[in-house]
């Protein structure tokens, strides 16, 4: 908890502290019964486990992600305590575009923004497509398969890999070492934990430093090589390298795993919905919406912000915006809780908004379009095995296994 944080006014908060341990099976499986109850209190919730006002309406969120008085960069002495233990893990997050603002963020952002707009990516399609195909061929005839690690983990992995132009080798120890370093986004992240994410950049960080060195004196059509040749530093160049590896894949695996299950339970005809792209398109969009994969993000005021009816934060302090909450507020969409592809009022806030707007969105939309397309098309009979669990891990929302009977 920051020390900068503004506690409330307690007089006028009745109904809007919540208490709530994110790791209670409860919360975990079903989330939106707890943001239920924060829109009736108003869509603003101080969250006493957090120690910070958490924001649930869309409207709300929307305008925050937006809003230039709040930003993500961490204030001057709010990580106190010894930091020793974690100088790899600083050095990588120091030149993170994610935890920078502007003038550092849009020089960061530019240099790498090309290769994520639409028109570049479009020529990816073929390879995803190539991909899905090759994955189902290998497990169409088993009577169960678990979809995350078979299907799942390797398209979003290998599309960033072959972008950024990283060899297949090394696409397991990258895996490894994202894991060590998203628990870091816990906020609530053990000593074991953190040990282990500083490991993972140490050895994220040489890997690519010498991989940039070969691309230096090799250079390749991909991005790393581009990256090589611009005007980053090479600290910049590694933590940029680092950034979309792990972002790359991590929320698309999980969201994947979220979508083949919202069709599976949820969907009246999931087959019929997918086979065209325009359909598959809006299943999409509506799985985004209804089972995003990251829930909360914190933001730093830089300046003390009153929002009025007693809600207030002081300069340094934080705030929480619960997009998997603002993405069913009843304020913004008829029957937030229902799975309607298509839907009239189709809008989300999964990938963020403002500045920070997810750089991959059409990468992430157009793999999960193409795989999850193909997997029912090319199984027809497709069910689930056993009712899947969410996993304890609230950064992520995603499944901890997708067990599937490719043959019904
Ligand atoms: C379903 C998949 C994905 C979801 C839900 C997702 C979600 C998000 C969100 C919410 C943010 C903004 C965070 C904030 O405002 O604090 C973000 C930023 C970002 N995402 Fe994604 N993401 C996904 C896939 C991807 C992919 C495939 C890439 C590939 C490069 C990627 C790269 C990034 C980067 C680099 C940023 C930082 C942008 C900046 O700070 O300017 N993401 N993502």
């Amino acid at each position: 908890m920051s020390i900068f944080n503004q506690m409330s006014d307690s007089s006028k908060d009745e109904g809007r502290h919540l208490s709530q341990d994110i790791h209670t099976n409860g919360f975990i499986q079903n989330p939106y019964s707890a943001y239920a109850s924060m829109h009736e209190a108003g869509g603003r919730v101080f969250w006493e486990d957090y120690g910070f006002w958490c924001f649930a309406n869309f409207d709300e969120v929307n305008a925050l992600l937006r809003d230039r008085r709040f930003g993500r960069e961490v204030p001057e002495g709010v990580r106190g305590g010894d930091r020793s233990h974690l100088q790899w893990f600083d050095r990588v997050e120091r030149h993170s575009l994610l935890e920078l603002e502007a003038p550092a963020h849009t020089r960061l952002r530019k240099a790498v923004n090309r290769a994520f707009v639409s028109s570049s990516i479009e020529r990816l399609k073929p390879e995803i497509e190539r991909l899905s195909n090759a994955l189902i061929d290998r497990f169409e005839s088993d009577e169960s398969v678990d979809l995350l690690p078979a299907y799942a983990t390797p398209i979003p992995l290998r599309v960033i890999a072959a972008l950024l132009g990283v060899p297949e080798e090394l696409e397991r120890p990258m895996l490894d070492w994202s894991h060590a370093m998203v628990r870091m986004y816990t906020l609530t992240a053990t000593r074991d934990e953190e040990l282990a994410a500083d490991a993972a950049c140490r050895d994220f960080h040489a890997a690519l430093s010498e991989l940039t060195a070969h691309k230096r004196r090799h250079p390749a059509a991909d991005l790393l090589s581009d990256l090589a040749g611009s005007e980053l530093t090479d600290d910049e160049l590694i933590s940029t390298a680092v950034l979309l590896m792990n972002a790359g894949h991590e929320a698309t695996v999980h969201q994947t795993g979220n979508a083949v299950f919202t069709l599976l339970s949820k969907a009246d005809d999931a087959h019929t919905l997918l086979s065209t792209p325009e359909g598959a398109a809006a299943a999409i969009e509506e799985a985004l919406r209804i089972e995003a994969p990251l829930h909360l993000f914190t933001r730093y005021a830089k300046e003390h912000v009153d929002f009025g009816d007693g809600v207030s934060v002081a300069k340094g302090g934080q705030i929480g915006l619960l997009l998997g909450a603002a993405n069913r507020d009843p304020k913004a969409f008829t029957a937030p809780d229902a799975f309607l592809p298509g839907r009239s009022d189709q809008k989300n806030v999964t990938f963020g908004a403002g500045i920070h707007f997810c750089i991959g969105a059409p990468l992430a939309r157009m793999e999960m379009a193409i795989s999850v397309a193909t997997l029912f098309k090319r199984l027809p009979k497709l069910a689930l095995n056993d009712q899947p669990r969410f996993a304890d891990t609230f950064h992520f929302h995603g499944l901890e296994t997708l067990t599937i009977n490719p043959q019904g």
